[in-house]
Formats: C-alpha cells, structure tokens, sequence
C-alpha cells in the first residue's frame, strides 16, 4: 500500500508530505515532497543492522535554512555556470548567483526548495513533477521536469525527464549524501569509493572548470581502483586545498548507462554501485558541511560525514564549446537516468558500536 506521511509545514502554511517507497528487506525510500528530496534510505547492510544510508534534515524549515542541497533534486542546472551568465542562440542569458559569483545548482530558488506535485504513487513508484515558468532564476522557456522514483529488492532508480517550450539549458541530478555506516555515525573517511574515470576538471577557487581536463594518474583524485577517502582529501594538492576536499567533476568512462561509482563501507558491510548514463560525476566530499545545521536527528552535521555523488553533465557546460551539450529545445526531451544498488558483502567487521 502507498503511504503518504504528512513531515511538516513550509512558512507559508502548505503541507509538506513524505512518500514512503519499497519494502524492507529491502531498500525502502522516503521522498519528500519538498525538492523531490531523498530524505531518508534504509537499507539491510552485511552485519544484519538497517541503517539509513543518506544525510537529512528534520523539517521542512531546515531544508529551507539549508545551503548544502542535502538529498535535494537539483535543477534547472545541477552545479556552476560562470558567472550566471551564457550565451544562447546568439543571446547572452544571465541567471541568479549566488555562489562566489557563480550560479550554483539552479540559483537562490532552485528546485531543491520547490513544492513538487505528485502525480503517480505506487508502494515502490512514485512520480513528481514541477512546473518551471519561463524566466524562472533567469532561464528561458516554460520547464515542465517529472523525476519518477523507483525501489526494487535491491536498488533506487531515478529518472529526471524535462520538455521546454523555448531553447533552455537542463542538467538534473540528485543530491543525495551518503554515509553507508549510517546518517550521523562520523564522516565517512573510511569509505572505499571507486570512480570508473581517467580525468577529472580541475577547477579555479571558485569552482568553475580551469579548461583542460586533468589525468587522474599521480594525483588524489585517482580512485580507478577502490580506495579510502579520508587520505585523499588530506593531502595537500592544491586542487584539494582550494575545494577543501574532493568537489570536483569526473569524465566518466563510456557512454549510456554503466556504472560510474562505487562506494563501500567495511564496517556495516555494504556496497553501493551507482549507475548514470550521464557523461560526468561531480563527487563532493561534504567540504562545507560546517555543524550550523542539524541532520534528522537533531544532531549536527560536519565536514566530511556524506559524501555526494552527482551525475550530471559537467560544470559550466553551457559555455564550453568542447564539453556536453546541456542545451534542451521544443520537442525534445531530456532524460537523465541513475541507479543506486545495494550489495552486501559477507566478510563484514561487527559493528564495533
Ligand atoms: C555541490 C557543489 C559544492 C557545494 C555543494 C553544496 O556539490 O559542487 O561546491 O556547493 O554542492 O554545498
């Protein structure tokens, strides 16, 4: 049966309510309705515990408080656009800044604090949808964007899907924090993430891609075999030390849907594969995360305890000439799909705690 919770109230008096999808064992999912926002993710992991894998926060006011975009649906341009400004079909368009100088994520009101409506519920499906006017932070053309939710025995689908009817720019993704030890447990140092990419774009102290590509060969940023986190983003390259960590956009290898990431835990025991046919990755290692602001159990959060693995077409892509083309027109429709399985693995440490 499809539950519908009511989690709270925005300032302006109307209802924020939470869709709870799957059933345990497996993974079961809660979806707000507020940014389409992953709130909460249970999953079973290898020592028999179930653990909420994802970062949230308690009520509708502190995702509104929030500028960590924690588990938020991110549009109508997932990461930077320089300067908020590009050029269309022979126009400059200027959107909203708001990140040292840049357009962040969508600008000051993205869709990560937006009402979605649902339109579909199901026990494991659920679709939403929101309604973008032209002009919307900026961008041009009237955007109607359904992201349809999906949780199987063993895995969460996402597909992000959007029509215009004037040439725009679209780059959907989720951004969903994960801490496999469980939301709240520390930082998730002792991660081991594997990243299928031979380049990322390093990127100047404002975030926005330097030009070249760089190998990840020789560097911190080389996670082609599973690796442990915490060393790399304390190393002093000076990609690291200027992003404070790991917030950077891999060239993924391939095309169409494969698998881009893998994140494990050995202490709970669990694997998560993510699977995007998107071309690039930002993986962002919670640099920010500062303890100003409370996770859902009213505990506070602080650098380095999620870990956000975003597909998306890479950063400032709308005034690259040489990088994906982010540009969506009438009659076309842009779909951006991911997937996130779990795996558990029988070797797993006990739970020291
Ligand atoms: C993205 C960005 C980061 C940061 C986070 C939210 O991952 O790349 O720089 O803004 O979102 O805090």
């Amino acid at each position: 049966m499809a539950t519908l919770d009511v989690f709270g109230e925005l300032p302006d008096g109307r209802t924020v309510h939470c869709l709870v999808l799957g059933e345990a064992p497996g993974p079961v999912l809660h979806l707000l309705e507020l940014g389409a926002t992953v709130h909460r993710l249970e999953v079973t992991c290898g020592d028999g515990v179930r653990r909420n894998v994802v970062l949230g926060h308690a009520s509708p006011a502190d995702y509104l408080a929030s500028t960590d975009y924690i588990g938020g649906s991110i549009g109508r341009y997932a990461n930077r656009i320089a300067g908020g400004t590009f050029p269309l079909d022979g126009q400059v368009v200027r959107v909203g800044v708001h990140d040292r100088g840049n357009h962040l994520h969508g600008g000051p009101d993205g869709f990560d604090r937006r009402l979605w409506e649902v339109v579909e519920h199901a026990s494991s499906r659920a679709v939403l949808q929101l309604a973008s006017p032209d002009g919307d932070q900026g961008f041009p053309g009237h955007l109607t964007v359904r992201v349809t939710v999906e949780v199987t025995e063993t895995e969460v689908r996402l597909t992000f899907e959007a029509t215009t009817d004037a040439p725009t720019v679209v780059n959907l993704t989720s951004h969903a924090y994960f801490n496999l030890d469980g939301e709240g447990s520390g930082t998730v140092d002792e991660h081991r993430l594997t990243v299928l990419a031979d380049e990322y774009t390093p990127v100047d102290a404002t975030g926005i891609p330097l030009g070249e590509h760089a190998p990840v060969d020789g560097t911190p940023f080389d996670f082609r075999a599973a690796t442990v986190v915490g060393p790399a983003i304390r190393t002093a390259h000076e990609q690291v030390v200027t992003a404070r960590g790991i917030d950077h956009n891999y060239v993924l290898r391939g095309t169409g849907p494969r698998t881009a990431a893998v994140l494990e835990s050995q202490r709970s025991g669990i694997r998560l594969e993510l699977t995007t046919d998107q071309p690039g990755l930002q993986v962002y290692t919670g640099n920010f995360l500062d303890g100003t602001r409370s996770s859902v159990r009213g505990a506070v959060y602080r650098q380095g305890d999620g870990i956000a693995l975003e597909p998306q077409v890479f950063p400032d892509s709308p005034n690259r000439p040489g990088f994906p083309d982010a540009v969506l027109r009438p009659g076309a429709t842009y779909r951006a799909r991911l997937a996130w399985r779990f795996d558990t693995f029988t070797n797993a440490a006990p739970d020291p705690g």
